[in-house]
């Protein structure tokens, strides 16, 4: 039997918030419980509540006399979902609160109904006055996290309204035609046929931004392999690598399979290798490339432990997109806001070194390896390729045209290794490349 869209999105901010997974996953695990048709209201309390929890977290804290207990975080979920629907969606302010009330019910909490009603009641009286003394947090002005917002001033000083502009909008949709099936000329067209307005990418040669995001199940051919979503960004790397027919490449960290894709659509007699630590992401490696029609040795392994899974034949191009702090793509991603902490960082840049050291061991002499992550943090970037280059004597830094003299230049910011991409508003996601050769 199904369940009520608000009940279902309470449980699964509930583990959001219990630090039990990350959204994707959660609403992946429980969506099913909810009719289709109830399902948008579902993703976007959820994804509304991430988005806006520093402020909204700020305001219920300033309400309660004393926080939730850890037992009751699908209460505490239930009260962010009340302020949001108040806040930011078209639910008139009395029903934002009798559903509220309504699903403390629905969660067998009844002892919390009057607490409930009290508490939005009480912001629906006071909100300018909460608002105006909540004001001058940072949490609340830059709606992110105080630790963020202080590094990303350290970092980037000049163009931090742009990167906090950026982070806290909407992502447009960005899809990447494959052009192995259709030019991207052509499928534009198709997509303006059908009434969806689209612009080229600048920098991506396959690349369309779409005014407006739609269902994959309205591109054209979506089924047939002929699209794909994938940010600007993110598309830039099979073009830098410029995979060649009959290459042994290795995409080291590959799910969901992205670019394991974009490569084998631009070379699809490509001996491709994609390691992959989580068993329930490789599968959804294997479902993309299916769709795409292409094929790839899959592995499912730590990329970093190279006796579990290396043949001992050395690859000519190793993609390394290494699991990082995800900072640049939290417009895509709002969990962050929520469950990132500083001291993840380090804990992200000691994987990023183990597993960089140890592909480098895989990739023959005059072999390229590129090292991507969708991170602002120079320490897993710039610093990460400075610390690896000084360590690794036949490690030489190439440009990024190297391997495709073809590649438009010209997106993101040179840094003292590689270049930083920072998100725009309706433009590419937050990423970082560098391309470092293997002296022979
Ligand atoms: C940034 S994502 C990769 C995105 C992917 N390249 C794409 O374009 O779709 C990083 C991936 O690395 C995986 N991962 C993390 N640690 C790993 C390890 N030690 N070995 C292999 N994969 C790992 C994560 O599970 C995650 O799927």
């Amino acid at each position: 039997m199904s369940q009520p869209a608000r009940l279902i999105a309470a449980k699964i901010l509930e583990q959001v918030l219990g630090q039990h997974g990350s959204l994707s996953t959660q609403i992946s695990k429980q969506i099913g419980e909810v009719d289709y048709d109830e399902q948008g209201l579902t993703k976007e309390l959820c994804f509304g509540v991430c988005r806006y929890y520093p402020q909204l977290n700020s305001v219920a804290l300033s309400l309660l006399s004393k926080p939730f207990e850890e037992k009751d975080l699908d209460l505490y979920a239930t009260l962010l979902m009340g302020l949001y629907q108040i806040e930011h969606m078209n639910t008139p302010d009395h029903a934002a609160v009798n559903e509220s009330v309504e699903l403390c019910r629905q969660l067998d909490k009844d002892w919390a109904t009057k607490l409930m009603n009290a508490v939005l009641r009480r912001y629906q009286r006071e909100r300018d006055d909460i608002l105006d003394n909540l004001a001058s947090q940072p949490s609340v002005e830059f709606n992110l996290p105080k630790w963020l917002v202080k590094r990303f001033k350290k970092h980037w000083g000049d163009d931090f309204e742009q990167v906090v502009t950026a982070t806290n909008t909407h992502p447009p949709m960005c899809i990447r035609v494959n052009q192995d099936k259709v030019s991207r000329e052509t499928y534009q067209a198709q997509l303006t046929e059908q009434g969806t307005v689209s612009r080229e990418t600048a920098f991506s040669d396959s690349g369309l931004y779409l005014e407006k995001a739609v269902s994959v199940t309205m591109l054209p051919d979506f089924e047939h392999g002929h699209a794909s979503v994938q940010d600007e960004s993110a598309q830039l790397a099979a073009m830098i690598l410029a995979p060649e027919q009959g290459e042994r490449v290795l995409d080291a960290c590959a799910a969901p399979g992205g670019k394991t894709g974009h490569l084998l659509e631009r070379a699809p007699e490509l001996q491709l290798t994609a390691v992959e630590l989580e068993p329930w992401r490789l599968q959804r490696i294997e479902s993309n490339l299916e769709r795409l029609g292409v094929q790839a040795e899959l592995i499912c392994a730590d990329a970093g432990d190279t006796n579990a899974w290396w043949d001992q034949q050395a690859f000519d191009k190793i993609l390394l997109d290494a699991p990082c702090s995800a900072t640049g793509v939290i417009r895509r991603n709002p969990d962050i806001k929520i469950n990132r902490k500083p001291a993840d960082i380090d804990e992200l840049v000691t994987i990023q070194q183990r597993i960089l050291m140890a592909t480098w061991q895989t990739l023959k002499p005059g072999g390229y390896l590129l090292y991507a992550t969708c991170s602002l943090m120079p320490e897993e970037n710039e610093r990460q390729m400075a610390h690896f280059l000084a360590e690794q004597a036949d490690a030489k830094e190439c440009s990024l045209d190297t391997l495709n003299s073809a590649l438009a230049l010209g997106f993101g910011k040179a840094v003292s290794h590689g270049i930083q991409v920072l998100p725009t508003v309706d433009g590419q996601d937050g990423f970082y490349y560098c391309l470092l050769q293997k002296q022979a």
